[in-house]
């Protein structure tokens, strides 16, 4: 379980042991052997290398996604998941972002091993709301709520129309944004197809999820049961 963790391979986890590095309960193990129940209480009562061990599978992350982090986990430069601990990367399951933010978005970004959680997410079915605030080049006309609540607009080279939109204006170059689908570059492009270009777009809101507001952009934590269950308000 260790090793599916991050922590090592099976013969470095030995090492660690036999140096004294694993202790639970209070006690160092040091017979490799000893059978250690998986449960809930693991991460309170075991410690390795003088930290609390990291969160069991079935990890969710909530992340300030910040500007110039890429959500894969292959293409070169900066990604989302190195603002995780190095040794999460090792984990099997491994982690996955929720969806896919812009290289150039930044924001609430989920993450997690739980491919459940993932899909329910995702699932176009589900309609979990993404609020968005878009700073733009120019003015808004004026129709664009209207034009984005139809529920017939078209964006080029879809095949039917997106599903209404909320448009809450903030300023004349300020909006909010809240879209039930995820098409690819969906608010760049709704803009784009007013005559208008986004600037800077920020993921606010997730459901009923916000960011807290102290968390700053590379920072993130771990959500709870209970915040997981604002994604679907
Ligand atoms: N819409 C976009 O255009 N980009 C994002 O990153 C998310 C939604």
């Amino acid at each position: 379980m260790l090793s599916s963790m991050g922590y090592g391979t099976r013969s470095e986890i030995g090492w660690l042991a036999k140096a004294g590095r694993i202790v639970f309960d209070a006690e160092a193990i040091s017979d490799v052997t000893m059978r250690i129940p998986v449960t809930p209480d693991l991460v309170a009562r075991m410690n390795i290398n003088g930290e609390a061990l990291d969160p069991l599978p079935g990890i969710v992350i909530l992340l300030n996604k910040p500007v110039g982090a890429t959500c894969s986990h292959k293409e070169s430069g900066a990604l989302v998941y190195d603002c995780l601990p190095q040794r999460w990367k090792r984990r099997v399951p491994g982690i996955s972002a929720v969806g896919r933010l812009d290289k150039q978005t930044s924001g609430l970004l989920l993450l997690t091993d739980d491919g459940d959680l993932l899909h329910r997410v995702t699932s176009p079915r589900q309609r979990v709301r993404k609020t968005y605030r878009a700073r733009l080049a120019r003015p808004l006309n004026g129709d664009e709520a209207a034009v984005f609540a139809s529920g017939s607009l078209t964006l080029k080279g879809d095949d039917k129309p997106l599903a209404p939109v909320l448009l809450e204006v903030v300023t004349d170059q300020e909006a909010l944004l809240t879209i039930t689908e995820g098409r690819y570059h969906q608010v760049r492009r709704m803009f784009a197809a007013c005559g208008n270009h986004v600037l800077e777009l920020y993921r606010e809101r997730l459901g009923d999820l916000r960011l807290p507001e102290d968390l700053a952009p590379g920072d993130w934590r771990l959500l709870d049961a209970k915040d997981q269950m604002l994604i679907f308000q």
